[in-house]
């Protein structure tokens, strides 16, 4: 039993992951692709944290890890490559092996931990994937055209995790499973921080101030099982994204369930029946009011309302 599992844990962003929670008493199982970058990590002296290899870009290793994993609370996707070598390089001077590189790390490893972990994540209610994504994903933001190799294939991981976002909300619909106890599939931008691909650049975050506000948002998601959108560390959504279809069809035939439920009362009956049957008939206003009402506030949080 893991509570959190780190992909890409074992120095920069992920390892400082892999610290906060070991420091908040959950069990924590890091992985690591280089060794020679993982000295820290494996001198943590912590009977709650497990240390595994990881190549993303290798399946086997992520087979085995789904099959090391019993269950899991979380898993933080933090691994990552910027791709490009040369700083401030303009597309075309990228080479077809760092656009590879970038999106075999970025997009394709993202999608094979989610295949491989998908069984369990099917079976495991409020699980979360969370994604480290970042705000040059957004083509809304992008001004510069910087960071070419970086932003298409961060951009093609958050697409990656909104499918399946969308894939585990029709599963759990179809199998019948409380919708409010749906695992959460969602990417996370951490802001410009002080360590790894942003240290010592200016203007940038102490990590610690970065893990604290992301773990606000992460609250926030959990509460109100927004994952429609690309979130910011500032608790703000950098990309909104559309209602799931399914989801809002899932929504209709709710509020549609309860509207035949409602007991007419005929001219025949008792005045005491007819006082059930009134009672019976506030009680499903109420409840259909309650969740037109739940919905209206996701609108409105989402911005659609
Ligand atoms: N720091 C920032 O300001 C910032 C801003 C926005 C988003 N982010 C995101 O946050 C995450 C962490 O970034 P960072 O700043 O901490 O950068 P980093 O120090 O370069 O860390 C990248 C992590 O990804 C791992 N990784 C790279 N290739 C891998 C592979 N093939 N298999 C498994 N793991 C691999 C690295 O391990 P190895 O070195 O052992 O390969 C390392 O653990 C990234 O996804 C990045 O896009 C960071």
């Amino acid at each position: 039993m893991t509570d959190v599992l780190v992909i890409g844990g074992n120095h920069g962003l992920g390892l400082e992951w892999a610290k906060y929670y070991l420091k908040q008493g959950k069990k924590v199982t890091a992985t690591y692709h280089d060794i020679s970058k993982s000295k820290e990590l494996f001198e943590i002296k912590d009977p709650n944290l497990a240390i595994i290899e990881c190549d993303v870009t290798n399946k086997n290793h992520i087979n085995s890890l789904a099959n090391l994993v019993e269950s899991f609370g979380t898993i933080i996707y933090n691994a990552g490559t910027k791709g490009y070598t040369k700083k401030f390089s303009t597309p075309d001077e990228n080479t077809d092996e760092e656009l590879d590189l970038a999106y075999k790390v970025n997009c394709k490893g993202l999608n094979a931990v989610i295949r491989a972990f998908l069984p369990l994540i099917l079976k495991q209610p409020q699980c979360k994937i969370i994604y480290m994504s970042t705000g040059v994903s957004s083509i809304r933001d992008n001004r510069s055209g910087n960071y070419h190799t970086y932003r298409m294939t961060k951009l093609a991981g958050n697409q990656c995790l909104r499918d399946y976002d969308i894939h585990v909300i029709k599963k759990w619909i179809e199998n019948n499973l409380d919708i409010a106890l749906r695992p959460l599939l969602f990417a996370l931008s951490p802001g410009l921080v002080n360590i790894g691909m942003g240290a010592d650049i200016e203007g940038a975050m102490p990590v610690n101030d970065a893990i604290d506000k992301m773990v606000e948002v992460i609250k926030y998601i959990e509460k109100t099982q927004d994952t429609h959108g690309l979130w910011s560390f500032s608790g703000k959504k950098i990309d909104p994204y559309e209602i799931p279809t399914v989801l809002e069809e899932y929504e209709k035939k709710k509020i549609a369930s309860l509207e035949t439920e409602e007991v007419k009362p005929s001219k025949n009956f008792l005045p005491m029946r007819e006082q059930q049957a009134k009672t019976t008939n506030e009680t499903n206003e109420k409840r259909r009011n309650s969740v037109l009402e739940g919905d209206q506030k996701t609108f409105r949080k989402i911005g659609l309302g």
